[in-house]
């Protein structure tokens, strides 16, 4: 029955939980199918805040089966990190099934990925410095670690030592490090095996079954559309597939079974890290929706860049992504702004841009054509229908409905859990 994929459209940080949150109890498997403990979400149980970097947030729903495949790269110390808090608060977190193909996050992805970024000083990218590139890297360079080698000491070894053979040079001779030890790495990872075992499946097939017999299952992407390794703003991305087609291959589901793509999308914009950012401010608008909006990075505490909505950013979404609703976080933080801009084309050197433009260094220097929107000052937070909006906060909403390239199905109005307009059933409607 129903698979359906929730994606960030913008740079990410769009309030994915939300909408995770809103389906919880109507899903069975809650996957997550790229990126790594680069992502970040706050979740509060009880009077308690904490926030979750690799597993997937269907693991706080008690009979949600918590899926992390092959498309996500694993640092394992930071998913025993991860279940040991939850199990300190307890939560039964005995159901995470984790794919045997999934690569691993190595001690030494994260001292290259710290490393490069400080060689590349004026164009460095912002990482995370979780390691997530040189992980990723690997693979695409099959030098990788997938989960299933932790189980075969002599073949984990050989691949250690093949993964390492080019890096110590590198580390060495141009980074001026010293060696990593194949020793060292080989047995770190060995330690990790004994306990990881129960967890670890054919999570392809899995998923499968369970499409078969007719569960639900939600497609968790981590990072956004902007961020993808194809689409976003490369080479200021992740190395992942975020976008809806990464899914598919992320997961070992066929992508003719994604049926609904549920795009999130903030009622401004953040960023964090470097790239292009056409509707970036810069003065006493951008701190007022930064503070207001709490935009400080959950992974790194960095504040977020920010900048008002862009339209023609929403409609590439809605197209790469194939995105059959949209789901609008945040639309309370615009509250009090006697207008707000939105941005509905591009100037690029006196051309006029509707659609993000090709060229990179186009997108670069790309400054945005504003349209006003007139505010509202009520408080909107206790909204639970579309007819509770004042009527400024509704013409705000269908404005970007219609410029957006699909149908706005909910509306975040605050940060309760339930302070959530529903226009439009995710599952069903
Ligand atoms: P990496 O994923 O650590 O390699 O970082 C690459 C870029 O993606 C940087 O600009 C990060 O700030 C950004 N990034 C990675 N994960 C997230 C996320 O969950 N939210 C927002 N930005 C992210």
């Amino acid at each position: 029955m129903p698979a359906i994929v929730i994606v960030g459209a913008q740079w990410g940080d769009e309030g994915k939980g939300k909408a995770t949150d809103l389906l919880s109890s109507r899903l069975d498997y809650v996957v997550k199918f790229n990126g790594g403990n680069n992502a970040g979400h706050t979740v509060v149980i009880g009077d308690e805040k904490y926030a979750l970097h690799l597993l997937p947030s269907g693991i706080l729903t008690p009979g949600v089966v918590p899926v992390i495949s092959n498309g996500v790269v694993v640092d394992i110390e930071v998913l025993f990190e991860e279940l040991d808090a939850l199990t300190a608060r307890g939560l039964d977190v005995s159901k995470l099934v984790v794919s045997a193909n999934a690569h691993v996050i190595a001690s030494y992805h994260r001292t290259i990925d710290k490393v490069t970024e400080r060689f590349l000083g004026k164009r460095q990218i912002g990482t995370t410095g979780r390691g997530i590139g040189p992980a990723y890297a690997d693979k695409i360079n099959r030098v990788g670690i997938r989960i299933q080698d932790l189980f075969d000491e002599n073949i984990l070894r050989q691949k250690v030592e093949g993964a390492l053979h080019q890096k110590n040079h590198l580390l060495v001779k141009v980074y001026n490090r010293r060696a990593i030890l194949v020793n060292e790495v080989v047995a770190e990872l060995l330690s990790y095996a004994e306990r990881l075992r129960p967890m670890v499946a054919d999570t392809s097939l899995l998923l499968h079954q369970a499409l078969e017999a007719g569960k639900t299952v939600l497609f968790e992407g981590g990072q956004a559309t902007m961020l993808d390794v194809d689409h976003g703003t490369y080479p200021f991305v992740t190395s992942s597939s975020a976008t809806a087609g990464g899914a598919a291959t992320g997961s070992g589901i066929g992508p003719a079974r994604l049926e609904r793509i549920i795009g999130i999308v903030k009622a401004y914009t953040t960023r964090v890290g470097s790239g292009p950012f056409p509707t970036e401010l810069f003065d006493e608008n951008g701190d007022f929706l930064r503070e207001t909006g709490h935009e400080f990075g959950t992974t790194t505490g960095r504040p977020r860049r920010v900048g008002w909505y862009d339209a023609p950013i929403a409609r590439y979404a809605a197209r790469i992504n194939g995105i059959t609703d949209f789901v609008l976080t945040k639309l309370d933080i615009l509250t009090g702004l006697p207008t707000i801009p939105v941005c509905v084309a591009y100037n690029v050197d006196g051309v006029r841009f509707d659609e993000l433009p090709v060229n990179q260094s186009d997108f670069h220097h790309a400054t945005p054509i504003y349209e006003e929107f007139p505010g509202w000052t009520e408080d909107i937070t206790g909204a639970r229908t579309f007819d509770d909006l004042p009527k400024n906060a509704q013409d705000y909403v269908i404005a970007l409905e219609g410029m957006s390239g699909s149908r706005i199905s909910a509306i975040g109005v605050g940060p309760a859990r339930d302070a959530i307009v529903v226009r439009h059933d995710l599952i069903g409607g």
